[in-house]
């Protein structure tokens, strides 16, 4: 086994995450309805790489006791997941879908059966598209069809789920829903993407009350993408454009469920702008979180030089497609020539995992956090029967090092959850970049296990990381 480099706490929860849209597949079936993804790539199969769409994911809606059983035998005492909205109510309105609630007690009998925690997330991107024709998250009344959403879900399985995510990532669903418009409904508007983002902390803070008053002690939290902004100089321009990077991406979301406040200069900016959206004084209360969430791929590095306004994300796993991300005369974020990147240009920095912990646990001390994703998309292909994910077993040791130096400065970090079980429709990437624990074949839903699954059970059944790097 080794010698023991790294012991974790006590009970700490080891899995992996996954999201509905992306895993279920049966897309139309025991009466489900459309999400707003499963018609943005019906409709707009030339922004999704190689046209693909998640009508059948990785069929989870007929296999889930063959993936349960695996995380049970690759050691996982816990999963993230998320439940389909259109799933359970079909047209967003308060007509319930019985098979879909059905569907969910069989995959918690399974989990509590295998010994999986599970925790939930309820709103992972997948709008249902009747709401999503009324507006989405611009209209108030989404926030309304959010909160009887999640009492009903309260109330069916706050029994077996003790850990919930009222939201995963409202900072990117709806900047790339409604400024950059790579994703649904694919607004480009600065107006409706800061009105949408409010709409989302209200859903959260609602809901958040509702779960607290329907289950006694659960555990109410969020799952937010978090990425350290890092001046691209020491200049004074480019350390202004990265605190107002940070204000717009990470501290509008983070300091409402910590704190239960928004970030003074970042409101003011939207004033100047004349995109303050109007808030209520209690529109916030309840909101503050039992755990936060934390999902990190990337760090990002901002310069000031930002004459236009550009967005592009590399969707096709070739080094050479260039990602942009630019907001005209606020910040441009810029590539670290000393950086280590992915194939999707994602920038690979473990430290930034570390710096994210520690900067929550000076936000609210002792807040539980679990990093509810971490991982990387690669091109991993099955020869002779076996996956060499080397990359990817360095990935995950490397921010679990990370977080072990978090917790050595006292944050209270409780589990991990590696993006993802299994290779899943992966939004606008299609199926190309794989991220799982077990590979996926497409094609007929072989599920196998690579060297990274084997690496984890080895990790979370010794509850730590030992010298024997497997690598
Ligand atoms: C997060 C999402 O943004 O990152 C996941 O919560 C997503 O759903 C993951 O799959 C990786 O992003 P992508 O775009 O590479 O699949």
């Amino acid at each position: 086994m080794g010698r023991m480099t790294r012991r974790f706490p006590e009970g700490f929860v080891w899995g992996s995450a996954t999201a509905a849209l992306q895993i279920e597949g049966a897309a139309h079936e025991d009466g489900r309805g459309d999400s707003i993804w499963d018609v943005f790539c019906r409709e707009h199969p030339e922004r999704i790489f190689e046209g693909a769409t998640p009508e059948v994911a990785c069929d989870h809606y007929h296999r889930y006791l063959e993936d349960v059983e695996l995380m049970r035998r690759f050691g996982h005492n816990g999963y993230r997941l998320s439940l389909s909205w259109p799933r359970l109510f079909p047209n967003g309105d308060a007509a319930a879908n019985p098979k879909g609630f059905d569907f969910y007690d069989r995959l918690f009998d399974a989990l509590a059966a295998a010994g999986v925690a599970p925790n939930v997330t309820l709103y992972h991107w997948d709008l249902p598209q009747a709401l999503g024709a009324r507006g989405g998250w611009e209209d108030p009344d989404t926030v309304e069809r959010f909160a009887d959403y999640a009492e009903a879900c309260f109330r069916r399985f706050g029994d077996r789920v003790s850990l919930w995510a009222t939201l995963n990532e409202p900072s990117w669903s709806t900047l790339h829903g409604y400024l950059t418009g790579i994703h649904p409904p694919g607004r480009t508007e600065p107006r409706a993407a800061v009105l949408a983002s409010w709409h989302l902390l209200k859903a959260h803070a609602r809901a958040a009350r509702i779960g607290h008053e329907v289950v006694p002690g659960s555990r109410i939290g969020i799952a937010l993408n978090l990425s350290p902004i890092h001046p691209a100089t020491d200049s004074d321009a480019d350390r202004k454009a990265a605190t107002i990077a940070d204000g717009i991406l990470n501290r509008w979301f983070l300091e409402p469920v910590l704190l239960g406040r928004l970030p003074e200069d970042t409101v003011a900016l939207y004033e100047s702008c004349g995109i303050l959206p109007s808030m209520g004084a209690s529109d916030l209360e309840g909101g503050l979180v039992d755990f936060l969430g934390v999902n990190y791929y990337f760090p990002n590095h901002a310069s000031a030089d930002a004459g236009e306004t550009a967005f592009a994300l590399n969707n096709s796993g070739r080094k050479e497609d260039a990602s942009a991300f630019a907001l005209a005369g606020l910040f441009r974020f810029v590539r670290n020539p000393k950086g280590r990147y992915t194939d999707w240009a994602w920038e690979i920095d473990p430290a930034g995992l570390e710096q994210l912990i520690v900067r929550v646990h000076g936000l609210r001390p002792g807040l539980p956090v679990y990093v509810t994703e971490n991982g990387i998309g690669l091109q991993d292909r099955v020869v002779d029967g076996e996956v060499q994910d080397d990359a990817r077993i360095l990935f995950v040791r490397e921010h679990l090092e990370a977080v072990g130096r978090a917790l050595d400065q006292g944050a209270n970090v409780r589990g991990y959850y590696m993006w993802a079980l299994v290779d899943n429709f992966s939004w606008v990437n299609g199926f190309k970049k794989r991220y799982g624990f077990f590979h996926v074949d497409h094609a007929t839903q072989a599920r196998t296990p690579k060297k990274s699954a084997s690496w984890f059970r080895d990790v979370a059944l010794a509850n730590g990381l030992t010298d024997n790097r497997a690598t």
